[in-house]
């Protein structure tokens, strides 16, 4: 008889946005007539942009004709895409990224949970607290985790680097010698950003150690600050001890759409072995590529006029982001994110557990949050809001909330 791999019987519960929207079914169900807000899930709301939409019209009129139609996809992506990537977000940056260094993929979520496969599964994981599950959920699967201990909300062999709110939601370099260190920055949840100076020394940590950094940089459109790297290359020696994963889902409204990239530079080598030769032999056996047309559309980003729109549309973002964080100061709620992130971090009132204020929340002001404590243990007593919302409904759920705080 066929054994299952038992260590999805490992994860608690169900994964985490599944859950919300199971919690927000249930009371609409009860409820039909509350209009409900939500700002939960990092799920944009505005159209894509013409640029985009033109793009793909033109290809999948291409895809109409013998002589224009795309079968599979190149393994690492169309070259046009991979070029304009190098360039735009590499070369122009002061990045030695070059385009056979980039994986192009239908986004990072996926990214961000296939990259371990590439790895032992005896190495040591390390993670923020609190976390993006999928960093976590992603080793748990692949018997990296250890046990989960439910009191504490741990597994036992994670090393979980709390992001307090005294060091401004940053991790620290942890005691304990990590192999494979995920680090996401701008940060979702926490919206936490780190200057490059911060950043080299988790670089020069890795490249001290042998351990490979994973970097998420799938919020790095929303750096407003100046100073504030927008990828780990910019760091000195970043090429020999890092991945960053790019998605196109937040900055330019494909989730979607679909489509991502994976950077693993040739230097990067551990025991003897290229790490690219490994990502670039996974890619090939187990995907197939992202759609021709997707390709094209997120060709189009780096257009001019593409990035005039891309750029808009993160200022659109953004506004909520501010009208957020402005309008719950005021009503008195410790906050912090949202100055280089669509995430607002909020502690949860009068001590209130995360899960109990995201009920309070959705029964008195019908607005949908994401509870700190979803992401991680340090997270309880916290609450993320995103700025994904359209403007209209976002200045209507701060009122909601001010006018709740005022009761
Ligand atoms: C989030 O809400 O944390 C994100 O939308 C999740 C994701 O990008 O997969």
């Amino acid at each position: 008889m066929v054994k299952i791999n038992d260590n999805y019987t490992k994860l608690p519960g169900s994964y985490l946005f599944s859950d919300i929207a199971k919690r927000i079914a249930r009371y609409s169900e009860a409820n039909p007539d509350k209009k409900i807000i939500r700002l939960g899930i990092g799920d944009v709301t505005q159209p894509l942009s013409s640029s985009i939409i033109d793009a793909l019209h033109k290809s999948v009129d291409e895809m109409a004709d013998a002589d224009t139609f795309h079968g599979y996809a190149p393994d690492l992506g169309y070259e046009f895409l991979r070029n304009a990537i190098a360039e735009n977000d590499y070369k122009s940056r002061g990045c030695d990224i070059r385009p056979d260094e980039i994986f192009v993929s239908d986004g990072a979520k996926c990214d961000c949970a296939n990259i371990q496969e590439i790895f032992a599964t005896d190495n040591v994981v390390a993670v923020c607290d609190p976390v993006y599950p999928v960093y976590v959920d992603s080793n748990v699967m692949a018997g990296r985790a250890g046990d989960y201990d439910e009191e504490q909300g741990l597994f036992d062999r994670i090393v979980y680097m709390p992001c307090l709110e005294e060091h401004g939601f940053a991790p620290e370099i942890p005691e304990k010698t990590a192999d494979l260190i995920y680090l996401c920055f701008p940060n979702n949840p926490t919206g936490a950003v780190i200057t490059k100076d911060e950043l080299q020394k988790w670089v020069d940590y890795a490249n001290e150690t042998g351990s490979v950094i994973i970097y998420d940089a799938a919020y790095e459109a929303y750096i407003q600050t100046e100073g504030i790297p927008h990828s780990i290359y910019e760091c000195e020696g970043a090429k020999t001890c890092a991945i960053e994963l790019h998605s196109f889902s937040k900055n330019a409204g494909f989730t979607g759409v679909r489509l991502g990239y994976t950077v693993v530079p040739h230097e990067l080598v551990r025991d003897g072995i290229e790490l690219h030769s490994l990502w670039a032999r996974r890619h090939s056996t187990k995907y197939n590529g992202a759609p021709y047309i997707i390709q094209r559309a997120g060709e189009a980003v780096y257009s001019t006029e593409g990035q005039k729109e891309i750029k808009e549309l993160i200022a659109y973002y953004m506004r909520n982001a501010s009208y957020i964080l402005e309008g719950l100061k005021e009503a008195g709620y410790s906050v912090s994110g949202g100055v280089d992130a669509p995430y607002i971090w909020l502690k949860t009132p009068e001590g209130m557990s995360s899960w109990d204020f995201f009920d309070y929340l959705l029964e008195n002001a019908n607005v949908v949050g994401t509870p700190g404590s979803g992401f991680g243990p340090h997270g309880e007593g916290y609450f993320r809001l995103t700025a994904f919302g359209s403007y209209e409904n976002t200045v209507e759920a701060v009122d909601r909330i001010k006018r709740l705080a005022n009761k």
